[in-house]
């Protein structure tokens, strides 16, 4: 291009843009208006220039009742805030969009303030789709608060009849109201066994969900962790020996009296320990390992040599009611609700939990932090 014919006009530039351009002077009268805005807004010029944007394409308050005017007041005082600024504003009819606007101050040969340069794209669709998504989130969030507080509420309920199913089948089963023959003592092993799953079940649920409407407070008080750690261990040492896995543990200096909620950090140990018992196949081996971070923090890792996570299943493993599927999901009994519940008890806490897996039977290790300072 030889570029001689073709010289840029920047104002016929200005005037075709496909934004809305308009300049104002520091009351707000309009001194210039694009052919843009004029289609848009739906002013010929003569009808607009001279005349205050309040009035004419900005409503003196908008429809949530900002103060519009005042707004524009204050642009002449303090234009270096509304660079960028989002604003409603009125089409001819009365009609309200939201403008996207970018505002330069133009000085005079004195360097003082005299208008405003103001560039405006329409961002009414996208407004209009941001306030339904933040109506769906809050619907969604009412009915899962309404959900939650039900369950919390239900809880005497359902655990009233459990109380007793379990009860007595416990004193039919140690035969103190009679004698029972063969099948009987198999069916009320049953009843038990199975009251028993359903109550930790509920319990799990139950705790879930006061969580999740805010209402688990932290009983907080001061206990050996250490103690704790060993104590843990003794509680799956039977089993682990019926099934050759060995167990370990290796706890750090400085690992002694913390301040915490006791049974909550007892019911995440214990979580782990029996998940790495489940998941772990006969003659493996299962640890506990514990770390100081100066006076910051306490990690705890539990590790076992088991079945792995494999990298597709891994947003499963804190996700509510999911267990990984597998030719094992048969074998292994469970709700999926023990992770994601000891996620929640750590973060309550102000820690973080987490899991490494090299994959698909090279094991798992899951850790949590606990703050020195909580409270
Ligand atoms: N130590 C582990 N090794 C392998 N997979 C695990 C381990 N711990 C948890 N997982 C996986 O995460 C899932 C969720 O764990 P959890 O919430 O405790 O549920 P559950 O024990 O009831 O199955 C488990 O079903 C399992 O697939
Ligand atoms: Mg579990």
């Amino acid at each position: 291009m030889s570029g001689n014919g073709l010289k840029i006009e920047y104002s016929e530039l200005v005037e075709n843009a496909n934004s809305i351009i308009l300049r104002m002077d520091m009351k707000g009268n309009v001194t210039y208006f694009n052919r843009y805005a004029q289609d848009f807004f739906g002013y010929r010029p003569e009808e607009i220039i001279g005349k205050n944007v309040v009035g004419t394409i900005v409503a003196p308050t908008d429809t949530s009742g900002r103060d519009l005017k005042a707004m524009i007041d204050d642009m002449a005082l303090h234009p270096s805030s509304y660079v960028n600024n989002e604003n409603e504003n009125m089409l001819r009819g009365g009609a309200r969009v939201w403008i996207a606007w970018t505002n330069k101050t133009i000085l005079d040969e004195n360097g003082r303030a005299s208008e405003v340069l103001c560039i405006g794209n329409n961002i009414t669709r996208l407004k209009q789709a941001e306030e339904e998504i933040l109506k769906a989130k809050e619907a969604a969030e009412g009915a899962n608060k309404a959900k939650s507080s039900f369950l919390a509420n239900m809880s005497h309920e359902l655990r009233t009849p459990l109380n007793a199913i379990i009860g007595f089948s416990e004193l039919m089963k140690e035969e103190s109201v009679g004698p029972l023959n063969e099948k009987q003592e198999e069916y009320v092993d049953y009843i038990h066994e199975s009251g028993k799953h359903l109550l930790s079940l509920i319990n799990d649920i139950l705790d879930l969900s006061k969580v999740e409407s805010g209402k688990m407070a932290l009983e907080l008080g001061e206990f050996d962790l250490k103690t704790l750690l060993e104590k843990s261990l003794v509680f799956v040492k039977e089993k682990a020996a019926k099934h050759g896995i060995a167990l370990s543990t290796d706890i750090g200096e400085g690992i002694g009296a913390i301040r915490a909620d006791e049974r909550k950090v007892k019911q995440v140990i214990f979580n782990l320990l029996s998940n790495s018992m489940k998941f772990t196949p006969d003659g493996g081996k299962i640890g506990i390992n514990a770390r100081r971070d100066g006076n910051k923090e306490i990690s705890v890792c539990v590790w076992d040599t088991g079945i792995g996570i494999d990298e597709k299943d891994r947003s499963k493993v804190f996700s509510e009611f999911e267990q990984i599927d597998s030719e094992y999901s048969r074998k292994y009994a469970g709700t999926g609700l023990g992770m994601p519940l000891s996620k929640k008890f750590v973060e309550l806490h102000g820690g973080k939990m987490w899991f490494e897996s090299e994959g698909k039977g090279k094991g798992a290790r899951f850790c949590f932090t606990l703050p020195l300072n909580v409270g």
